[in-house]
């Protein structure tokens, strides 16, 4: 069963506003694209990683990347993902995990793959909310959302290839924020494993401070 990630990094990373594509900042020292394929791999459960990447620096994503393709990405994160996954043809099951997750630890990676072997067609590691939330309503006002149950996704999400497949292709004008959101579009079920604290998405500065943080506790 040949296990295939495609690793979306073609984002600019306006929020983080470090003037360079967000997968090349370095958190400690090292590029997030670099620390996210070497997660991957750590895993041991990934056969091969394709890194999709801002066209105009394919050569200096290739740079710090030593295992994995480099592919030219699109206009948004499922545009991407589907320029990734039509490198992958030969994939049973492929996993997408953001590059901007790269302080993923690999038993989540492993976790994701165990699922998808044990026959789950679409998984996504979830940790609970932590927050109490509540909805803004659009004539003002907020409304208290009970948390019971409630669960922050993550990467990387695990899905049968064929699957995947047919879900972007039916993707069309609907831009979902995860590749399990264009599978549930389909009907599909989506069945979750404990994620972790660690696989949060660098998404601001102070995320990135974060993260910086996090690596030189560890
Ligand atoms: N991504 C991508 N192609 C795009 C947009 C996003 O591959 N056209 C990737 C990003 O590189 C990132 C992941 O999708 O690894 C999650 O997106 P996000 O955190 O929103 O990253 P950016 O889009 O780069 O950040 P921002 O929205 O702040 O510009
Ligand atoms: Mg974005």
């Amino acid at each position: 069963m040949e296990v295939v990630a495609v690793v979306p990094a073609a984002g600019s990373g306006e929020r983080l506003g470090a003037g360079s594509p967000k997968a090349l900042v370095e958190v400690a020292g090292v590029a997030m694209v670099t620390r996210a394929v070497d997660g991957l791999l750590a895993s041991g459960v990934v056969d091969e990683v394709i890194v999709v990447a801002p066209p105009d620096h394919l050569e200096e994503m290739a740079a710090v990347t030593t295992t994995g393709r480099v592919v030219p990405g699109g206009h948004d994160r499922v545009a991407s993902v589907a320029l990734g996954l039509a490198e992958a043809p030969d994939a049973d099951v492929v996993l997408v995990h953001d590059a901007a997750r790269c302080l993923c630890p690999a038993a989540v990676v492993s976790a994701v793959v165990e699922a998808v072997r044990a026959g789950a067609p679409a998984v996504v590691p979830a940790i609970p909310v932590a927050d109490t939330v509540r909805r803004a309503r659009p004539e003002g006002g907020v409304e208290l959302v009970d948390r019971t149950g409630l669960l922050a996704v993550q990467t990387p999400q695990g899905f049968d290839a064929d699957l995947l497949r047919r879900a972007h292709a039916a993707a069309g004008e609907h831009r979902a924020t995860d590749d399990a959101g264009l599978v549930e579009a389909l009907g599909g079920r989506i069945v979750t494993v404990p994620g972790d604290p660690r696989a949060f998405k660098i998404t601001t500065p102070l995320d990135l401070a974060m993260a910086e943080a996090l690596v030189r506790a560890l």
